[in-house]
């Protein structure tokens, strides 16, 4: 079967985020799609997702005075223009050639910062040269020892990236029946590029192509604590829904934390991300910015998360459907049409500033 080639502008038709699903999946083979796309067994916490968001009611204010409007925000003594950024995707040369390039290039563009994946099918130094100075930050997944997973670190930390981002709720993949039934396989040409030189022992856990072998090496708290003593960048706790754990997170020095549930791909039966946020805001918010993920879709979306007391979200599926519909030139029109929705759901909403937002957006 023939596939359409990536498209060169954007067509009107393409008003909102989900619009990039379609043509996203037209462009994909069902391997790279059932990796995309799927979900941890039945798909009930990524339907959970978009759910707790939809069933989220904003409360409008008017008449306010509204000049001087911004979406500016500050994370980690980085000033950004705005709370999107892009979450680590592993292996994104299986959406378009130029992969994590092209993220890169749209998301330095759109002054969006990019974390990148420990499982990055291009190399960090590539991916830095795309990004043209915009912040980049990694995503960590435990290497087979100390050794290997301090060269990754060493490596990035060269590269000039901003953070470090242990991943915490993915020591395994989850039970993921879309991948079965599809088969799903690494394509030749697309690999773990920044792992090559340290491959860890194989030690199958969950008869998985692709966690096998690479994440079997599960960190515990005393991990954490020896990356924190490893690295001096901050690192950020990624996959926390427990307020105890982003206590603990807090405590030990991380610098922030993400409300994750890794968008419903990890184990299913997991609470929406946005029903976990408010739990973890009230036992760190004081002491760290907290950061959320799973079923961003609209600027009303970041509204709510930022109600609820994060400083900031990232978003996966979506700027990959983008990827593979339009290249670079798709996840810069996406990541400017969350933005756009936002600064509209912050006036609609009576406020002038991101930074006013607080929990009475929310309607109760
Ligand atoms: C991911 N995610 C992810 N997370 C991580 O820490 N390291 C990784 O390598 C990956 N890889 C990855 C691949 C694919 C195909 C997807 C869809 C997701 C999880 C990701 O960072 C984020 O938590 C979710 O994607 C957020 O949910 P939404 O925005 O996709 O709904
Ligand atoms: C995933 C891993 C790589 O979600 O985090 O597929």
């Amino acid at each position: 079967m023939r596939r359409p080639p990536p498209l060169a502008r954007i067509p009107r038709e393409v008003a909102c985020l989900t619009d990039y699903e379609p043509l996203a999946r037209e462009r994909l083979d069902d391997n790279a799609w059932a990796y995309l796309a799927g979900t941890a067994a039945d798909g009930v916490t990524h339907a959970a997702n978009r759910a707790a968001f939809d069933a989220l009611t904003l409360n409008s204010r008017v008449l306010r005075e509204m000049s001087g409007g911004s979406t500016e925000t500050e994370f980690l003594g980085m000033k950004l223009r705005h709370p999107v950024m892009v979450a680590p995707v592993a292996y994104q040369k299986l959406y378009h050639p130029d992969g994590e390039r092209a993220t890169a290039m749209a998301a330095g563009a759109l002054d969006a910062p990019m974390i990148v994946s420990t499982q990055t099918s291009t190399p960090i130094e590539e991916v830095a040269v795309a990004a043209e100075g915009s912040p980049l930050m990694f995503q960590l997944y435990w290497q087979a020892d100390r050794g290997a997973t301090r060269a990754l670190i060493e490596r990035v930390e060269a590269a000039g990236v901003r953070a470090i981002v242990p991943t915490a709720d993915a020591p395994i993949s989850g039970i993921r029946n879309a991948e079965q039934r599809a088969g799903f396989h690494l394509p030749a040409g697309i690999a773990p590029v920044m792992l090559g030189q340290w491959p860890p022992a194989q030690k199958p856990l969950s008869g998985h192509p692709i966690f096998d072998g690479l994440l079997g090496h599960a960190p515990t708290w005393r991990d954490i604590e020896w990356l924190l003593g490893t690295t001096k960048l901050p690192v950020i706790l990624k996959g926390v829904l427990s307020p105890d754990d982003a206590r603990r997170a807090a405590d030990i020095g991380c610098a922030s934390v993400v409300v994750s549930n890794h968008g419903g791909r990890t184990i299913d039966s997991l609470p929406p991300s946005i029903t976990a946020l408010p739990r973890v805001v009230d036992a760190v918010g004081d002491r760290m910015p907290v950061l959320l993920d799973s079923g961003i879709r609209r600027g009303t979306d970041i509204l709510k998360a930022l109600a609820l007391g994060a400083r900031a979200v990232l978003v996966g599926r979506p700027l990959m459907y983008a990827l593979a519909a339009a290249g670079p030139l798709g996840v810069g029109h996406a990541i400017k049409v969350l933005v756009e929705e936002l600064a509209v759901a912050v006036a609609l909403t009576g406020h002038a500033r991101i930074t006013d937002i607080g929990p009475e957006a929310i309607f109760r």
